[in-house]
């Protein structure tokens, strides 16, 4: 197996920089989109050899250097008791939004091999086949009680908020319980035999520090305690870039960062003490191969002195991406670095 993305999380040296894509298998490949034609969103996330096949797509189209099992965060939220679907306009629907302590009380956890059978499926299928690593991942707890208790993608995050500071210790229940689903779900995929961890922050940056530090951090720290040392760990709090240093307490190997940061600063501000993944603005595929290599080449040249470095966009590429511009990007990153490397 090519293990240049292992050893990058590690903060180990690597020939090149490791590549991959946050949404690699998605709508932006046509290939994705035919087998989608044929099955709705959540079928495809619970049939192991669709999603097996899903999750190879980019490993071949794009010559990225791990791939992500496809599944969505929000699978493990439907066996704690609420009821899930995709809607093409509103995107996740949660019914029954958590608003009372009743509501609380009445969601238990996930039974892994009961409730997810098919992620350890799909899992065990894929390492069977990969030559490169598989990362498996969860959503953070905080991201996930906002769509528990908003029901759904939101603006302004009122109802969490309102939980939040109106109800403190029904808010600290709930991320209890979030918490301790997130970790069975981490560990059945770390028990099937994935290579690496990602925890998908991606409203942790609608806290103020002092906030992520009182919400959000303490399940992180909870989490992320169970896995270290045992496999690697990357921490995506998307919007985070004003509190790396509180995102850094969380204790990940590798913190995920989104493009609002010059990376060279993101280096400077981390102080070689966790290797880095990141940060393309998923809007610059738009543009042309010489922008894209240009802008690969800033972020290479920044990464230079981090303890590690994994190239990456800074958000999930978008639908309307053209291909060909995502296979530009990760070539140039394998040869940029290469001689970069070399020199
Ligand atoms: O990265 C990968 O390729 C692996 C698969 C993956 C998906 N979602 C597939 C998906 C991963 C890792 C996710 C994570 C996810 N899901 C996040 C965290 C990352 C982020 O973007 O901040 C979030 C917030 C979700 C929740 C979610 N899932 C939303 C808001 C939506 C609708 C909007 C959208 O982007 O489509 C989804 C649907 C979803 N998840 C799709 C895919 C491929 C599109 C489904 C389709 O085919 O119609």
């Amino acid at each position: 197996m090519n293990e240049t993305f292992l050893k990058a999380c590690r903060g180990e040296k690597t020939d090149y920089t490791p590549v991959w894509i946050m949404r690699q298998a998605g709508r932006y490949l046509p290939e994705y989109q035919k087998v989608r034609s044929q099955v709705d969103f959540i079928t495809l996330c619970k049939t192991p050899e669709i999603a097996a096949e899903v999750t190879l797509q980019p490993v071949d189209i794009l010559g990225v250097d791990a791939a992500i099992l496809f599944s969505d965060i929000l699978i493990p939220v439907e066996p704690m008791g609420m009821k899930l679907e995709f809607s093409e306009s509103k995107g996740p629907v949660l019914q029954d939004p958590i608003r009372s302590a009743a509501a609380v009380s009445r969601l238990r956890d996930l039974r892994a091999g009961d409730d997810v059978p098919f992620i350890a499926d799909t899992v065990k299928m894929l390492v069977a086949r990969l030559k490169v690593p598989l990362i498996g991942f969860s959503g953070a707890p905080f991201t996930l009680a906002t769509y528990m208790i908003e029901g759904g993608s939101s603006k302004n995050f009122i109802n969490t908020k309102r939980m939040m500071y109106g109800a403190p210790e029904l808010f600290a229940l709930l991320m209890d319980k979030i918490t301790v689903t997130v970790i069975k779900y981490l560990q059945a995929q770390k028990d099937a035999g994935v290579h690496a961890l990602q925890i998908f922050d991606s409203w942790a940056g609608v806290l103020s520090p002092v906030d992520f530090d009182r919400f959000a951090l303490p399940s992180m720290q909870k989490i992320i305690s169970v896995f270290k040392g045992k496999i690697p760990l990357i921490y995506f709090a998307f919007n985070g870039s004003a509190m790396l240093r509180r995102v850094v307490n969380a204790g990940a190997d590798v913190i995920g960062l989104d493009w609002r940061i010059d990376m060279k600063d993101a280096v400077a501000a981390l102080e070689n003490n966790v290797a880095i993944q990141g940060n393309l603005d998923p809007c610059i595929l738009f543009g042309g191969v010489d922008l894209i290599r240009d802008r690969v080449g800033q972020i290479l040249n920044g990464a230079i002195g981090a303890k590690g470095h994994i190239f990456n966009l800074g958000h999930g590429i978008l639908p309307e991406t053209p291909v060909d511009n995502a296979i530009a990007m990760v070539d140039a990153v394998h040869e940029l670095s290469s001689r970069a490397k070399t020199n």
